[in-house]
């Protein structure tokens, strides 16, 4: 556990953890190259929770597994804490959509797993994973096996997995997609409390606008395809906050959902350009 915030505000005039410069990555099709991200700079400061909001394909995944080592960039350059990024490493963890748990584990074992393969010794890596199963609220959970949780249970294992391994930085794909609304509004809620208490520097991607609002220090939003930077947005407002029913907060979604909605109409009428050519 790194700091303790009251009003979970992020730290001011600290460098910059992440430095993203001039991104650009394209992908090798069959009929041709298509371009996924386009100078993509953007400056993530310590303890800072970013969100990156954009409609599907807009080169979001493809950005995060850039910062996390795992595809290199044709051009431009990642930097964590000062040093360049060319493969993963134990600062950077990735929590995805669907996470991969080993169903023959217990949710302990799970959590207990990437410490151990750290090389961090058995009574040691108890107590780091009972801490965050705790953190997570699965404490009654521990000696149960993942095909007996459901999916909101899951995605806390997967939580306190990535956070047992204690990164200087969180990277989250979409982590809540899958699940109903009503587990969704619990883990904002779950997520904003262990943020203020870790001190972790988060960058978590959505499409779903109001959570990156609920979420975000800051809301990028980036152009349809190929991704650019199109508009930041900062979000000022006392945590923990309710995803929804919060008159600021919506206002902030609404003028960010605007904003989409006229990417959404450009890609529109290129598709409909190129159709008839
Ligand atoms: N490994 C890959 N090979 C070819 N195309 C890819 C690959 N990964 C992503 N793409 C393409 O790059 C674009 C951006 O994808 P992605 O980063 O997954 O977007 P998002 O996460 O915003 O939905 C999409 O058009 C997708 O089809
Ligand atoms: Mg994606």
């Amino acid at each position: 556990m790194k700091k303790e915030r009251k009003d979970g505000s992020r730290p001011q005039g600290m460098m910059a953890e992440i430095e993203i410069r001039d991104v650009w990555k394209e992908f090798v099709m069959k009929d041709g190259k298509l371009s996924a991200l386009e100078g993509i700079s953007i400056g993530v400061q310590k303890g800072e929770f970013l969100c990156i909001v954009g409609p599907s394909g807009c080169g979001k995944s493809t950005l995060l597994s850039i910062i996390a080592g795992l595809t290199r960039p044709e051009k431009g350059s990642v930097r964590v804490g000062g040093r360049e990024v060319s493969e993963p490493g134990p600062d950077r963890v990735v929590m995805f959509q669907e996470s991969a748990l080993f169903p023959w584990l217990t949710a302990i074992q799970n959590i207990e797993f990437g410490l151990k393969m750290k090389g961090v010794e058995e009574k040691e890596r108890r107590r780091v994973a009972l801490k965050y199963l705790n953190l997570v609220n699965l404490e009654r959970f521990e000696n149960s096996y993942i095909h007996e949780l459901s999916g909101g249970m899951k995605q806390r294992v997967a939580l306190a997995r990535a956070l047992a391994m204690e990164p200087e930085v969180l990277l989250m794909d979409e982590p809540f997609a899958a699940l109903d609304a009503q587990s969704r509004d619990q883990f904002h809620i779950e997520l904003q409390q262990i943020w203020m208490k870790t001190g972790q520097t988060i960058i978590f991607v959505t499409h779903n606008v109001s959570e990156a609002v609920c979420l975000g220090d800051r809301v990028v939003l980036f152009t349809y395809r190929p991704g650019r930077v199109k508009k930041e947005f900062r979000v000022v407002y006392p945590r923990p906050r309710e995803s929804r029913g919060v008159p600021k907060l919506a206002a902030i979604t609404s003028r960010i959902l605007g904003e989409l909605r006229v990417e959404f109409e450009r890609y529109m009428a290129e598709a409909l350009h190129d159709g008839r050519n």
